[in-house]
């Protein structure tokens, strides 16, 4: 964002070399490092111009400068406060243009709400990984009328279901991987967020944190470990990895 025309200029030369839409993904601005600040909201509409111009499809606009020099990575993504207004003022201005809200996003509330609310869409990065269960969601808040709380009961349901779903395949996954080398831990330490919430979730990623595999030295072992780790929390019984 220091030099919108060298964004603007990149974006012609991709629009020139495909087909598919090209968007660009921004904060609203950004502060630091000598810069003028650019954290006024005139800034984030003329960045946005200079995008419109160079025939940009669409933007997502992550909801908070970026502090540069003075914060890392992961508080930039949570010092700044968020301004979501500044997103909203953007799609008044142009209406036209394709304009997604990202930034803070947690519940489905908050998701649903922003995403029927003159927005064109919302990104959800942290929660997603972090809750990823609220996936399993998704298209009921896509529909304007759904009510989330009236269906709280039906959700639940759904989600044990989902659930058990996911952990079937991550199992027989685990296992197929485990078979060509790849260490169980590597991918099941970006599946703990599944048990978020759940009653003993802590107890679960204790046993699968660290070291837990050594010793199960074979797809049979391993296998009964996981379905068992996974029964504590659920009726899990693994279908996919029988053969
Ligand atoms: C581990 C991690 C990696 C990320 N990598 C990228 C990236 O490669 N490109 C990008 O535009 N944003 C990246 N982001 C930022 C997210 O896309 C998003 O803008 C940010 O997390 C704020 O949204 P959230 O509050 O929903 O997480 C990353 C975020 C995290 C936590």
């Amino acid at each position: 964002m220091a030099d919108p025309s060298q964004v603007g200029r990149l974006v012609e030369s991709m629009k020139r070399a495909v087909s598919i839409p090209v968007t660009v993904k921004s904060r609203i601005g950004i502060e630091g490092k000598g810069m003028s600040p650019k954290s006024d909201y005139e800034d984030l509409r003329s960045f946005t111009q200079t995008m419109v111009e160079a025939g940009c499809d669409g933007l997502i606009v992550h909801a908070r400068i970026a502090v540069l020099g003075g914060l890392n990575p992961a508080e930039n993504r949570t010092v700044p406060p968020l301004r979501y207004d500044d997103v909203y003022a953007l799609k008044a201005e142009y209406p036209e243009l394709p304009i997604e809200l990202n930034g803070g996003l947690r519940t489905l509330e908050e998701m649903h709400r922003h995403l029927h609310d003159g927005l064109d869409g919302i990104m959800v990065g942290r929660a997603a990984y972090e809750t990823p269960r609220i996936l399993g969601f998704i298209d009921s808040i896509l529909d304007p009328a759904c009510q989330l709380e009236d269906s709280m009961q039906a959700r639940e349901k759904s989600d044990h279901s989902h659930l058990i779903h996911v952990l079937d395949r991550m199992h027989g996954y685990i296992l197929n991987r485990f078979e060509e080398g790849v260490p169980p831990s590597r991918i099941v330490r970006h599946m703990l967020g599944l048990f978020h919430g759940l009653p003993g979730a802590r107890r679960i990623r204790q046993k699968l944190s660290g070291k837990w595999y050594a010793g199960l030295d074979n797809r049979m072992l391993l296998g009964r470990y996981l379905a068992d780790v996974f029964r504590e929390l659920t009726e899990f019984e693994p279908v996919s990895s029988k053969s």
